[in-house]
């Protein structure tokens, strides 16, 4: 006879969800089966369905994101693509931006295949919406701030386009984190999110989450996971819910140090433009400040002199912070987009809305500002 024994003695819980590692799960009786299966309880049955290490981290984001519920998944790419998958079919309009992370355009051929139509606007023109939106647009997918050029789009702008045609609005908050804004309240439906970023916070997992305002989304997109097999392993679970510990104070001192950053940016006369949307002359700021709370982030965006070259020694002689991609981690990342993110957009998509060669992203770690400013200003110098 096999015994069922608490998982600890005398059932204390651990203060750290178990990593549970099994595929598939012996199952109690048939009654707690059928209730599994009909949804009637949240339980376990086999790893593409659902994973209660993955499943506690789902609840924690859907709080952080003031969502119904929330569904996580292998990367905030097939987070994304989940979504496309679930909600567009061959004849819908999607309307998006060019301001968004570079592997959306690759997913944009994907689903203009199956005969999705795509119409790309530029985010500093969001007011063009009115124009451009259609009948058959089924969705509105933005980033706000964007990547790379951190370009802020009116959420509740964006809501009420969508309510003349019915359309869904799906916001990437990756950039802005649960800590500086909170989409759901202002109108998206869904919320999507890198999670390998900010959330994770250390560069050492890769995971998607989608935070869902209605538990009928969740439904619909755990559909979609289930059939595609998109389900996230326990382990990087495991270091999310680690990450998600530390979040809010990695969060505010991200953006201490990037306002700190893009003050001192401003300044130097070798630096040509900046862009954060916590500069006062920003053309984001206004908005920003009515959609973002506590800071503006730890993402920013400036010009190196006039040329590319410029930019590659600037980056070449910074020995505090590291030339790499990704973003949202403890240490100060720099990269040109032209060279990296871009890569995935045709040569001529590359610069048409607003990034130079000479661009530079960077995304603000949690190390010693002054050290910070004192390597960004050796490196100008
Ligand atoms: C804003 C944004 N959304 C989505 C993604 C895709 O995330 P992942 O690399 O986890 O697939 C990225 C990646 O850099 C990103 O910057």
């Amino acid at each position: 006879m096999r015994q069922r024994e608490h998982l600890t003695p005398y059932g204390n819980k651990p203060m750290v969800t178990p990593i549970v590692s099994s595929v598939n799960y012996e199952y109690v009786s048939f009654e707690i089966l059928r209730e599994i299966t009909e949804g009637e309880i949240d339980g376990y049955t086999y790893h593409r369905d659902d994973n209660p290490t993955v499943r506690a981290v789902e609840k924690e984001i859907a709080l952080m994101e003031k969502a119904a519920d929330c569904v996580i998944c292998t990367s905030g790419m097939a987070a994304s693509t989940m979504i496309f998958l679930t909600y567009l079919k061959a004849g819908d309009n999607l309307l998006t931006f060019h301001d968004t992370y570079g592997a959306i355009y690759k997913v944009a051929l994907i689903l203009e295949k199956l005969g999705v139509e795509i119409t790309w606007l530029d985010a500093a023109e969001e007011k063009k919406v009115a124009e451009y939106i259609k009948p058959n647009t089924r969705m509105i997918f933005c980033e706000t701030p964007s990547n790379p050029l951190v370009k802020i789009v009116d959420i509740r702008y964006l809501r009420q386009q969508a309510d003349r045609v019915g359309a869904m609005l799906i916001v990437d908050n990756t950039f802005a984190t649960p800590y500086h804004q909170l989409p759901l309240t202002l109108g998206a439906d869904l919320v999507v999110h890198s999670a390998t970023k900010g959330l994770g916070g250390h560069n050492d997992l890769m995971a998607g989450a989608v935070a869902c305002s209605t538990k009928d989304h969740y439904d619909q997109l755990w559909f979609t996971r289930q059939a595609i097999g998109t389900t996230l392993d326990p382990f990087p679970a495991n270091l999310l819910e680690r990450g998600l510990k530390t979040f809010e104070i990695r969060a505010a001192k991200m953006a201490e140090n990037a306002m700190a950053i893009a003050e001192f940016l401003s300044s130097h006369p070798k630096i040509t433009r900046v862009y954060y949307p916590g500069l006062k002359n920003d053309p984001g700021y206004k908005t920003a400040c009515r959609q973002m709370n506590n800071g503006f982030g730890g993402m920013l965006a400036f010009d190196v002199g006039k040329k590319q070259l410029h930019a590659k020694k600037f980056v070449e002689k910074l020995e505090v912070i590291y030339h790499a991609v990704s973003l949202g981690c403890t240490e100060t990342l720099v990269c040109l987009p032209v060279l990296t993110t871009m890569l995935y957009l045709p040569q001529e998509l590359r610069t048409i809305f607003g990034v130079r060669p000479n661009t530079v992203r960077l995304s603000a770690g949690i190390g010693d500002t002054k050290e910070l400013i004192d390597d960004l200003k050796q490196a100008l110098g």
